[in-house]
C-alpha cells in the first residue's frame, strides 16, 4: 500500500481497482466504497492513484485554498477541445482570471434581476406545454427540466432561443455537446484508447467544429446589430463590453466563444438534475409538498394570470430549503477534483503529495450523520431551517465546489429553479401514476433516469 495508511480496496492485477469503478457509475461505486472504507481512501487508477475524500473534517482541510486548488487532470483537461474557458482552465491561467474578474458581478444576486424577464418567458413555455396535455399524457420531468435549463441558458447567455419546447428532440447544437460530454466521460486514459475510438473521437471533432462556428456566428451577428447592454441585458453584451480592471483588457471572441460553450456545459444538466430531484422528492413526500405549496399560494397568490415578481421569487424561502435539501442528497455536479499546491498531511496523518488526485466527494459528505443527525438519508427541508444551516459545520455543504473555484452560476442556478418550482407547484397537482422508483444516471452530472409523472391543473376556484 503505497499510500498507506489512506485505506483502500483490493486491486486486481494490471487494471489495479479500474474493475471496482462503473464507466457508467462511477460516483455511486466510490460512494459505495466510501460506505466499506470510510471518509477516505484511495484507487489505483491507470496512470495515477486517486485519492477519494468525503469526511466532513477532512473536506474542511481541502477547502483551504492555500493548500489546495481545483484540479482540471482527466476529463476538465479533454474538454479544452470543445471549450477553454473559466470551468476548464487552472486558476494561474488567464482564460480563467480574465473572464472570471468580467463576469463575477453579472452573476451577483443583484444582477439576477436584468434575467428574471426571460427566466420567466421559459417557464411559462414550460407550465403552458403543461397545461395543454391529456390527463393520460406523460409527462418525462427530467427531457422537460432539461429543455427548461438549457433555453434559460441559451436566451440569458447569449440572447439565442433553442426553442425545446416546439421541437421533438433537441436543439443539433444540444445533442453535439452532449454527444461531446459522453465522449470525455467514456475515455479512461487507457493505452490504445485513441485507436479503438476513432470513431467517437472522429465524431466528436465534427460536433466541436459545429458548436464552434454557430456561437461564432452568434457573436458575430450581435456585433453586428450594435446591440448594447441596454438593448440585451444578456451574459454575451456583458462579456463584449467588459474589461478585466486586473490586466486591463478585455476579452476577445475566442474566450467569449468559449464561455458561452461553457454555460451551456455547467450550467444546464446541474440545473434541470436539480428540478427533477427536487420534484421527485416532493412527489415522494406529500407533507413537504402540501407545505412548499402552501408558501406559494401565500406569497404568489392563486390567480394564475399575475406573472411572479422577482421579490416574490426571493420572498420562497422553504422552497429554497426544498431546493438545497434535493442538493444535499444529490447534488448534481457530485463530485469535483483537487489537488494539493504542495505535498502536505491532512488528518494528522494522510500524506498528500502534490501529484496526487484528490476527489472531493460531496455526495458522500452529504450523507454524514454525524452532521446532519440521523435521518441523514431521508429528504427533510428542516436540515435547511433558518437555525440548522446557522449550525452547520464549515463546508459540510458543498454543492456548488468551493471558494474562489465554486460555482459563478449559483444565484442563477436557484433563482431560475425557485422561480420554476413554484409556477409549477401553483398549477398543478403532481401524479405518481407510475409509482416512479428512482435510478440514478451518471454522465459527469446525476439525474433521475425514466422519471416520468402526469400533471393535473389544480383546481384553484375559490
Ligand atoms: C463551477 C455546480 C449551475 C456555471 C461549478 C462547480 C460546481 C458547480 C460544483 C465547481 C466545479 C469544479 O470545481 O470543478 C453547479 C450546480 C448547478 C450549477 C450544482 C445547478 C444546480 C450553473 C449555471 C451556470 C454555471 C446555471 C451558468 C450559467 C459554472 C461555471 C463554473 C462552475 C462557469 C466554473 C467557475 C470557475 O471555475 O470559476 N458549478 N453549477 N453553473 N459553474 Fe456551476
Amino acid at each position: 500500500n503505497p499510500l498507506h495508511p489512506i485505506p483502500h480496496p483490493p486491486k486486481k492485477p494490471f487494471v489495479g481497482n479500474l474493475l471496482s469503478i462503473g464507466s457508467d457509475s462511477p460516483v455511486l461505486d466510490m460512494w459505495k466504497i466510501a460506505q466499506e472504507l470510510g471518509g477516505i481512501y484511495w484507487l489505483d487508477m491507470p496512470g495515477m492513484p486517486v485519492i477519494v475524500v468525503s469526511s466532513p473534517e477532512l473536506v474542511d482541510e481541502l477547502c483551504d485554498e492555500k493548500r489546495f486548488d481545483k484540479s482540471t487532470r482527466g476529463a476538465l483537461r479533454r474538454l479544452r477541445a470543445a471549450s477553454h474557458g473559466l470551468f476548464t482552465s487552472d486558476t494561474d491561467e488567464p482564460t480563467w482570471s480574465k473572464p472570471h474578474n468580467i463576469l463575477l458581478a453579472n452573476f451577483s444576486q443583484r444582477a439576477m434581476q436584468a434575467y428574471h424577464p426571460m427566466m420567466l418567458d421559459i417557464a411559462e413555455q414550460l407550465v403552458t406545454k403543461w397545461e395543454r396535455l391529456n390527463f393520460d399524457d406523460e409527462v418525462d420531468v427530467t427531457r422537460d427540466m432539461t429543455a427548461l435549463t438549457l433555453d434559460t441558458i441559451g436566451l440569458c447567455g447569449f440572447g439565442y432561443r433553442f426553442n425545446s419546447f416546439y421541437r421533438e428532440g433537441f436543439h443539433p447544437f444540444v445533442d453535439a455537446m452532449v454527444r461531446t460530454l459522453e465522449t470525455v466521460q467514456d475515455r479512461r486514459g487507457l493505452p490504445l484508447e485513441e485507436l479503438m475510438m476513432k470513431k467517437q473521437l472522429s465524431q466528436q471533432r465534427k460536433d466541436i467544429r459545429f458548436m464552434h462556428r454557430m456561437v461564432e456566428d452568434i457573436i458575430r451577428e450581435r456585433r453586428e446589430s450594435g446591440a448594447d447592454i441596454a438593448a440585451k441585458p444578456d451574459l454575451l453584451s456583458y462579456m463584449i463590453a467588459g474589461v478585466d480592471k486586473k490586466s486591463g483588457e478585455k476579452l476577445d471572441d475566442k474566450m467569449i466563444r468559449d464561455e458561452c460553450i461553457e454555460f451551456l456545459i455547467a450550467g444546464h444538466e446541474t440545473t434541470s438534475g436539480l428540478l427533477s430531484f427536487a420534484t421527485y422528492f416532493l412527489i415522494k413526500n406529500p407533507h413537504v409538498l402540501a407545505e412548499a405549496r402552501a408558501e406559494v399560494d401565500s406569497v404568489l397568490g392563486t390567480d394564475l394570470s399575475a406573472r411572479p415578481t422577482y421579490a416574490q421569487v426571493n420572498r420562497l424561502q422553504y422552497i429554497q430549503q426544498v431546493l438545497k435539501e434535493a442538493l444535499r442528497l444529490y447534488p448534481t455536479a457530485p463530485a469535483i477534483a483537487k489537488r494539493a499546491l504542495e505535498d502536505t498531511v491532512i488528518g494528522g496523518q494522510y500524506t498528500i503529495k502534490k501529484k496526487n488526485m484528490i476527489i472531493m466527494h460531496a455526495l458522500a459528505l452529504h450523507r454524514d450523520k454525524r452532521v446532519w443527525g440521523e435521518d441523514a438519508n431521508e429528504f427533510n427541508p428542516e436540515h435547511f431551517s433558518r437555525e440548522a444551516e446557522r449550525a452547520l459545520p464549515p463546508n459540510a455543504f458543498k454543492p456548488f465546489g468551493n471558494g474562489q473555484r465554486a460555482c459563478i452560476g449559483r444565484q442563477f442556478a436557484m433563482q431560475e429553479a425557485v422561480l420554476t418550482l413554484a409556477m409549477v407547484l401553483q398549477r398543478f397537482d403532481l401524479v405518481d401514476h407510475a409509482n416512479y422508483q428512482l435510478k440514478v444516471k451518471e454522465a459527469l452530472t446525476i439525474k433521475p433516469e425514466g422519471f416520468k409523472i402526469r400533471v393535473k391543473p389544480r383546481d384553484v376556484r375559490h
